[in-house]
């Protein structure tokens, strides 16, 4: 169990004066790794749009099941989480090594509260290993070069974007961060990702007016994609079905689950 830090990019320090997405996430979740501040724009954005919280949590649940199909059923044993958030219940590495305890994940974020609490991230099973590292997702080379210590590049990998490309506010650019970070990988390896969306079909447009205020008073700057922006993400893979659908909906444990503004999808690079 090692961790790992790059500094060829910088990233926001502490600033407990403005909410921040990590902790603002974990306060929706119904955590406890969260500010005053956190509480009060997050309790606002609630406010105008209570489903948030039933996203965050569905975001979660389908990282539990993207991880346990990905181990169980596709053999994955290497997995790359960017943009991790705060730790919490059933994080990548402990779905994983419960299904395959050799399992061995890497952590990538760029915000200084979850890497002060890396450590929690860090509890690999003796078999596995996990690792941690602090960068930004716009820095593909230096994520790829840091995982490599742990992850072999030659082998499949789950790459893991659940919530993230929605802070790279240019479409190409994230585009372009999608394709860099899956020409890394081998055939045989995974793309898993969640992103918010305003289509109405999945009740969306709800979204919009609290989107705007998150952006005037909370940091980083996020936005919400169309279906059609989102599938693009997927260009070259082979979706795993059910295909993009909100991500509440994909492979439910039980029953007919109702939609979230939140698309989810895992895909194969042939
Ligand atoms: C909405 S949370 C999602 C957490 C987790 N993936 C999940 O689905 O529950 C987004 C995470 O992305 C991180 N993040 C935002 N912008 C980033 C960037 N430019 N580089 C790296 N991480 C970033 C935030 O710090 C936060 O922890």
């Amino acid at each position: 169990m090692s961790e790992s830090r790059t500094s060829s990019v910088e990233t926001p320090r502490v600033n407990t004066g403005v909410a921040h997405n990590a902790r603002v996430w974990n306060y929706w979740l119904g955590g406890k790794e969260h500010d005053e501040v956190d509480e009060q724009v997050g309790g606002h954005v609630a406010g105008m749009f209570p489903v948030i919280r039933d996203v965050a949590r569905a975001d979660r649940e389908f990282l539990g099941r993207a991880v346990r199909f990905l181990a169980a059923e596709r053999g994955v044993r290497q997995f790359l989480d960017i943009g991790t958030g705060l730790p919490t219940v059933d994080n990548t590495h402990e779905t994983a090594q419960r299904i395959a305890p050799a399992s061995k994940v890497v952590y990538v974020d760029n915000d200084p509260i979850v890497l002060a609490h890396a450590r929690s991230l860090l509890t690999s099973s003796p078999e596995g290993v996990t690792d941690y590292i602090d960068a930004d997702v716009h820095d593909v080379d230096a994520i790829v070069e840091r995982a490599a210590a742990t992850l072999d590049f030659d082998e499949p990998v789950a790459v893991m974007m659940l919530g993230i490309l929605n802070f790279v506010l240019d479409t190409d650019t994230a585009c372009d961060i999608v394709r860099r970070v899956m020409n890394a990988v081998p055939s045989g390896s995974f793309l898993a990702l969640t992103h918010p969306t305003f289509d109405a079909d999945l009740g969306g447009e709800g979204n919009v007016a609290a989107m705007a205020f998150w952006n005037e008073n909370a940091t980083p700057p996020i936005t919400a994609r169309p279906r059609a922006e989102i599938a693009a993400f997927f260009e070259g893979l082979d979706l795993v079905e059910p295909g993009l659908v909100s991500c509440a909906q994909w492979r439910p444990d039980t029953g007919a689950p109702g939609a979230v503004p939140q698309f989810g999808a895992v895909a194969l690079k042939p």
